[in-house]
C-alpha cells in the first residue's frame, strides 16, 4: 500500500495535493511519503517479528537524510556502499551499531572512516579486501565484525543489470574460495568472522530464488559449524520486488512464510537490507509538460524531467507508471504517447507507448514508483540543477532538500589561465 491516492480527481501525497507542492516549490520535484516510508519498512519488521532479526535499509535507494531519519527513528539500521553513505547515515543520527557495510570496492580511507566510526560489520567481497580491513583494524586496535559475501550462484529473472549473486559477476566469493577464508580466519587476527552475507538481486519478485540462496547458505553456515567456524549472523540481503505495474510481487509476510522456516532452523540472526520495498513506491516525481508535439507517426509529451532525474527508464527500459496530477476526464485519449525530456539524447524518455489524454503546457505528470533509485542516479548532465526533494507526513510537506542553483552548478570549479 502506497500513499499516493486520487482524490476528488487530483493526486494527492498522504493528505497534500501534489499540485499545491509543485505550485510551492516549482517543477520537476521528487516528493517523499514519509507514512509510506513506515508502512513498508514496518511491513517487513512485523513478518520477521519472530525471529532476532535486524533490517537494514539499503540508502544506495534513496539517501535522502529525512528519510533515513524517519526509517533509523522507527528502529532501522542501514545498508551502506560507500564513504559518503556512512557520512550521510551518521549525519543523519543513524546508530553505528547498525550499519553494515558493502561494496567490491572499499578504500582504505572509507575503511578507515567505518572502522573508527564502530559499524556492525562489513560484508567482504575479496581476499585482499579482509587484509585491508584487518590491517585498518589492527592500526587502529579494533576487532571488527564481518561476513564474507558469498555467491551462491543462483540466477532470479531480473534485469541483467540488477542480478548479483550468479557466477561471472563481479560480486561476492565462491563457496570454495569462501569456506578457505573461513577457516584460515586466525590469519586476520583483528577480524571476527561472525557472519555470512549474500544478495542476490533486485526487483526479484517470486520467492524462490530467495529460498534457493538462503538454503545454499545454510548448507554452507553448517558446513562452517561442523569446520568449527561459528557463524552467529545470516545476512540475507535486499532485493524484493515491488509494483511497477502489474507485477504481483511476493508481500513481505510470503517472503517471510517462504524463508523463516530455513532460517529458523539455522538458529542465527537475521540481517535484511531491503531497499525498494521500502522507498520504490514511497516516492513520485512530478513534471510539468512543456510543449506537446505530434507528427504523423507519433506523439511526444515533453516534458520538465529528463533522464539526468530519473534515469532508470533510459538504462533499464524500466517502466514506471505515468498519470496526469489532475484528472482530464473531458479530454480526448491518445494512444502511443512518448514522455520525453529536455536532454539532447533519444535516450531520454519517462516513459514510450503511453496512453494520455491530450495534455497542454502546463499540465502536471506524476512518474509513480520513483522513491528508489531516482534522485539517487540523478546527475547534472545537461548542466541541470538536480531538483528538489520534498518530504510529505500527513497534512504537512517540506523541502527537504533544495533544488540545486547554477551556482551549484560550478561548486568547486576554477577557471584555470591555460
Ligand atoms: N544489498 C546489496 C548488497 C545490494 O547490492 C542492493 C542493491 C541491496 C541490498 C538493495 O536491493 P533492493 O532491495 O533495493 O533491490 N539501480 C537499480 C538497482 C540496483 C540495485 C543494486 N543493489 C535499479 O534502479 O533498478
Amino acid at each position: 500500500m502506497h500513499f499516493f491516492k486520487f482524490k476528488n480527481n487530483e493526486l494527492y501525497a498522504e493528505n497534500v495535493a501534489v499540485r499545491k507542492i509543485v505550485k510551492k516549490v516549482g517543477s520537476p520535484v521528487y516528493i517523499y511519503s514519509l507514512g509510506t516510508f513506515l508502512d513498508h519498512f514496518l511491513k517487513i519488521k512485523r513478518a520477521f517479528a519472530s525471529i532476532d532479526c535486524l533490517i537494514c535499509f539499503s540508502v544506495k535507494s534513496n539517501s535522502n537524510l529525512t528519510v533515513l531519519k524517519t526509517l533509523t527513528k522507527a528502529g532501522s539500521g542501514l545498508d551502506i556502499v560507500s564513504g559518503g553513505e556512512l557520512f550521510k547515515a551518521l549525519k543523519a543520527g543513524a546508530d553505528p551499531k547498525k550499519i553494515v557495510f558493502a561494496s567490491v570496492g572499499k578504500t582504505e580511507e572509507e575503511i578507515t572512516a567505518a572502522v573508527r566510526a564502530g559499524i556492525l560489520s562489513f560484508n567482504v567481497e575479496s581476499e585482499d579486501e579482509l587484509e585491508a580491513i584487518n590491517r585498518v583494524a589492527r592500526r587502529l586496535n579494533r576487532r571488527q565484525n564481518i561476513s564474507l559475501r558469498i555467491n551462491p550462484d543462483v540466477q532470479p529473472k531480473t534485469h541483467h543489470y540488477i542480478t548479483t549473486g550468479s557466477k561471472g559477476n563481479k560480486f561476492g566469493i565462491d563457496m570454495e574460495t569462501a569456506f578457505r577464508l573461513y577457516v584460515e580466519a586466525f590469519k586476520y587476527p583483528y577480524l571476527k568472522f561472525n557472519g555470512v552475507h549474500l544478495h542476490i538481486g533486485s526487483q526479484i519478485t517470486v520467492s524462490t530464488p530467495f529460498v534457493k540462496a538462503i538454503r545454499r547458505a545454510s548448507d554452507f553456515v553448517n558446513r562452517l559449524r561442523r569446520a568449527g567456524v561459528p557463524i552467529e549472523v545470516l545476512n540475507i540481503g535486499g532485493g524484493l520486488g515491488i509494483i511497477y505495474s502489474n507485477e504481483q510481487p511476493q508481500t513481505a509476510e510470503q517472503y517471510a512464510a517462504a524463508v523463516l522456516p530455513v532460517l529458523k532452523k539455522l538458529g542465527v540472526r537475521i540481517i535484511l537490507e531491503p531497499g525498494r520495498f521500502v522507498s520504490g513506491n514511497s516516492g513520485i516525481l512530478a513534471t510539468r509538460v512543456l510543449y506537446w508535439k505530434s507528427s504523423p507517426t507519433k506523439t511526444f509529451a515533453i516534458v520538465d524531467a529528463g533522464m539526468n532525474d530519473l534515469i532508470r527508464p533510459s538504462i533499464y527500459g524500466a517502466y514506471h507508471e505515468i498519470v496526469p496530477v489532475v484528472a482530464k476526464k473531458k479530454a480526448k485519449i491518445i494512444s502511443g504517447v512518448d514522455i520525453v525530456g529536455p536532454i539532447c539524447e533519444s535516450g531520454d524518455f519517462l516513459g514510450k507507448g503511453r496512453k494520455l489524454p491530450r495534455l497542454i503546457q502546463g499540465d502536471l505528470l506524476a512518474v509513480m514508483s520513483a522513491g528508489a533509485y531516482g534522485y539517487v542516479m540523478a546527475s547534472n548532465y545537461n548542466s541541470r540543477p538536480r531538483v528538489a526533494e520534498v518530504v510529505v507526513r500527513g497534512s504537512k510537506f517540506a523541502v527537504a532538500r533544495k533544488r540545486e542553483t547554477f551556482a551549484d552548478l560550478v561548486r568547486g570549479e576554477s577557471i584555470l589561465d591555460v
